[in-house]
């Protein structure tokens, strides 16, 4: 992908994300609403994919046909709320490998903590696509790209549900080789470091917790 940040501007994505932003949205609707804006970003994040040709024989004849080139794709979801992305993008791309990176932010510093790193094997050769549907601060996506590039990998992709500038910013400085691919770009962040006007918590929102 060319550009550093893409927003997604398709009418279903963001007809289903007012939905979503809505406080007396359920937490039942509010996954499922999520679930099906990442097919739709998956969508997007996707089409610059490698192509090559395999030999395939239809009812009617051979031909050579279009199919992925390389090896599987490596999801990446950033532990919690990234596995309310994680599951949209799975169902489209079903044979993507997973992986977890777990980080926490500390309420009182914001900085984020890991406690649980699982990945994919050969992420150098891998399109790798780190899911977190927040983009606030940027602490906690900077530090699992650092993580994922320790790890090997070399070419990834970040999918959110909705950016803050500052985290796009600070995102652009640290990995400026890493595309952000969100739903939307929100306003600010407020003294809590919640996106504004956002949508809340989506960790929260997505499993019922406070
Ligand atoms: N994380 C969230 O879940 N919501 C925000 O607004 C910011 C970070």
């Amino acid at each position: 992908m060319s550009q550093h940040l893409t927003v997604v501007s398709h009418p279903l994505i963001q007809h289903k994300l007012t939905l979503m932003r809505e406080k007396t949205t359920s937490t039942a609707v509010f996954r499922q609403l999520l679930r099906e804006i990442s097919q739709l970003l998956a969508y997007e994040i996707t089409r610059e994919l490698d192509m090559t040709t395999k030999m395939i024989e239809t009812p009617i004849q051979e031909m050579q046909a279009p199919v992925l080139a390389g090896k599987k794709l490596a999801l990446i979801s950033i532990l919690r709320a990234g596995n309310g992305l994680l599951d949209g993008v799975h169902d489209l791309i079903p044979s993507a490998r997973v992986g977890f990176v777990g980080l926490y932010r500390d309420e009182e510093t914001l900085q984020p903590v890991q406690y649980y790193f699982k990945v994919p094997t050969e992420l150098d050769e891998r399109l790798v696509i780190a899911v977190d549907p927040m983009l606030a601060t940027g602490n906690s996506s900077v530090a699992a790209i650092d993580l994922l590039k320790e790890a090997g990998a070399t070419n990834i992709r970040f999918l959110c549900l909705l950016a803050a500038p500052e985290g796009v910013a600070r995102m652009k400085e640290a990995h400026p080789d890493v595309p952000i691919v969100t739903a939307a770009l929100d306003e600010r962040l407020n003294e809590l470091g919640y996106i504004v006007p956002g949508l809340g918590d989506a960790g929260d929102r997505m499993f019922g917790t406070k």
